[in-house]
């Protein structure tokens, strides 16, 4: 019998192909018809296997989601960016391929991503999302996030509300 491997751990620079991969496929499927086509393409340009090999180096932690050896998807965390938020920590970025979406692995890696800021000391974090994103909110709702702050985010010539969702 064959045993599928499921794994949360640090991105390693030669990870670096594979999570340019897994951003372009989740970007383009998460952004398409929300995001302007010329800066989500630049966007995701922009984050070739070079940019990801340096974002291996830090500041932020980036995990991967590996099944079987894929990267199915990644996070980045960190400290909070936001001043007027007390929460310590935030997760900047949480995405997997469509193809592993909806499986309760996402769910999985936000555990995990959870459980690795409060390792690091974190009291409560921080997770932002488009309004537009409505997959994105409902999961973070059920992970049992509260939305309690908003702001803007622009985009070439289109203004996109984001939302805050806490964690304690
Ligand atoms: C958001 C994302 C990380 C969630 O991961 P996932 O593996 O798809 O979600 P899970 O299977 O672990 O589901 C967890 C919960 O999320 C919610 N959820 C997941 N898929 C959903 C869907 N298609 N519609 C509505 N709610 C959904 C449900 O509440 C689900 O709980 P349940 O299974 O008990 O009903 C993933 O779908 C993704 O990468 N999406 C595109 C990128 C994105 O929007 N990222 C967040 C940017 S801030």
């Amino acid at each position: 019998m064959k045993t599928l491997s499921i794994d949360v751990r640090r991105a390693e620079p030669q990870d670096a192909g594979a999570i340019s991969e897994a951003h372009r496929a989740s970007w383009l499927q998460a952004y398409g018809g929300i995001i302007p086509h010329k800066p989500l393409t630049q966007m995701v340009q922009r984050r070739d296997e070079t940019w990801w090999r340096k974002a291996t180096r830090g500041p932020a932690t980036l995990l991967v989601l590996d099944v079987a050896g894929v990267v199915a998807g990644y996070a980045t965390l960190g400290l909070n960016r936001a001043r007027a938020l007390p929460q310590d920590g935030e997760i900047y970025e949480i995405y997997l391929r469509p193809e592993y979406q909806g499986i309760g692995l996402g769910r999985l890696l936000f555990g995990e991503s959870r459980r690795l800021l409060k390792s690091l000391g974190c009291e409560g974090f921080v997770v932002w999302c488009l309004e537009d994103s409505q997959l994105a909110s409902s999961f973070f709702r059920s992970a049992g996030g509260v939305d309690i702050a908003e702001g803007m985010e622009n985009f070439a010539e289109k203004e996109l509300k984001k939302i805050g969702f806490i964690f304690r």
